[in-house]
């Protein structure tokens, strides 16, 4: 019998992420009838490649999601609010990159290493959410533990890319490099402070509890994915000048005891790790060694010798691949299987 194959549309076609998500679907030759790609009337008649074909960008609109079996959207949150909706009442299934959807109690926020069970809960609102970038890598890594021994508390820094902000802060970080370099001046348009040989422990906006959003959806999301609200989970998020790869540093507080070697054997096995742990060789993961592949990098895991059962490590991904693109794409691939 032949393969299905469905309408797909990515939306914010244009952007960082949704450029990557258009090389993943070529790249993982995604069964594919027909290709939408959408963006702001600003890009209309942009041309992008696909499978050798220059296809011409359409303005996003309630029209264009018409006959449309999956839409992949990246175009920010309001765009995903205004027209997530849309597409439901058109038979399409939107699988969104933004933060509109995730929190919502019918909407299942999915990263398929870890609950991949949670996507047949699309037919509420025909829309499944993508978690945030640092949220993924973390939960890929932590979810073995999780189910190997329980989990009680979770504390992690973020060292994340520019390439999470967007197209803009990329060429921020590039050209405010190039500029210091070479003693010239330098603007800054996308953070209120200089990202060039900088740190800014301050992503998204700031709540009144202190934290920053990006740092509350580490919080929320975590427990969600795991379903389990029990579990205690502690965030600081901070932008470094790095192109692409987050990388974070995670303690984590397990409910049984386990050792140092039992979680790299535990990682060894599991989906989408790859552990990379030779700290007497210097071997430990590195941003630029992830940065453009889909797995996410474990190492530096050791024994937290201030508790009983505790582990650190340093968890690193490609934020614009598994942290957006990629877990988009391998969830459309489930509803492809599954699912439609
Ligand atoms: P455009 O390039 O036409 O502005 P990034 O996160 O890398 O900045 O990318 C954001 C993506 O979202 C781009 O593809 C951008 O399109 C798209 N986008 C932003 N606002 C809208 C909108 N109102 N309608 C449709 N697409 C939008």
């Amino acid at each position: 019998m032949a393969k299905k194959k469905f309408n797909v549309a990515v939306a914010g076609a244009t952007g960082a992420v949704g450029n990557q998500m258009i090389a993943c679907l070529e790249e993982r030759n995604f069964p594919i009838k027909s290709v939408r790609f959408l963006a702001s009337h600003r890009s209309v008649g942009k041309k992008l490649r696909f499978r050798g074909d220059d296809i011409a960008v359409e303005e996003l609109t309630e029209q264009s999601l018409g006959s449309v079996d999956i839409a992949l959207f990246s175009a920010g949150g309001n765009t995903s609010k205004r027209f997530a909706p849309f597409a439901k009442e058109k038979g399409c299934v939107v699988i969104d990159n933004s933060s509109a959807w995730r929190m919502d109690p019918e909407v299942p926020l999915v990263v398929p290493e870890v609950n991949l069970h949670a996507v047949s809960d699309y037919s509420n609102k025909g829309i499944i959410a993508n978690p945030n970038c640092s949220t993924i890598q973390m939960v890929v890594a932590l979810s073995p533990i999780y189910k190997k021994c329980g989990i009680k508390r979770i504390v992690v820094s973020t060292y994340q890319a520019v390439s999470g902000t967007g197209k803009k802060a990329v060429d921020e970080l590039f050209d405010q490099t190039r500029a210091i370099i070479n003693f010239f001046d330098y603007k800054k348009n996308v953070y209120p402070h200089r990202i060039a040989f900088n740190c800014l422990p301050h992503i998204d906006a700031f709540l009144e509890n202190g934290y920053t959003k990006e740092e509350m959806k580490m919080v929320n999301e975590t427990r969600k994915i795991l379903e389990d609200h029990s579990i205690g989970v502690t965030a600081t998020t901070v932008r470094v000048p790095v192109f692409y790869a987050h990388s974070e540093s995670i303690n984590v507080e397990t409910e049984k005891h386990i050792t140092a070697d039992e979680v790299k054997s535990l990682l060894r096995l599991a989906k989408g790790i790859k552990v990379v742990d030779e700290p007497e060789k210097n071997i430990y993961p590195l941003a630029i060694d992830a940065a453009g592949r889909d797995v996410t990098l474990v190492g530096r895991i050791r024994e937290d010798e201030s508790i009983p059962n505790g582990i650190n490590m340093w968890v690193v991904s490609d934020n614009i691949r598994k942290g957006a693109a990629t877990n988009a794409v391998q969830i459309a691939e489930v509803l492809a299987s599954d699912y439609l």
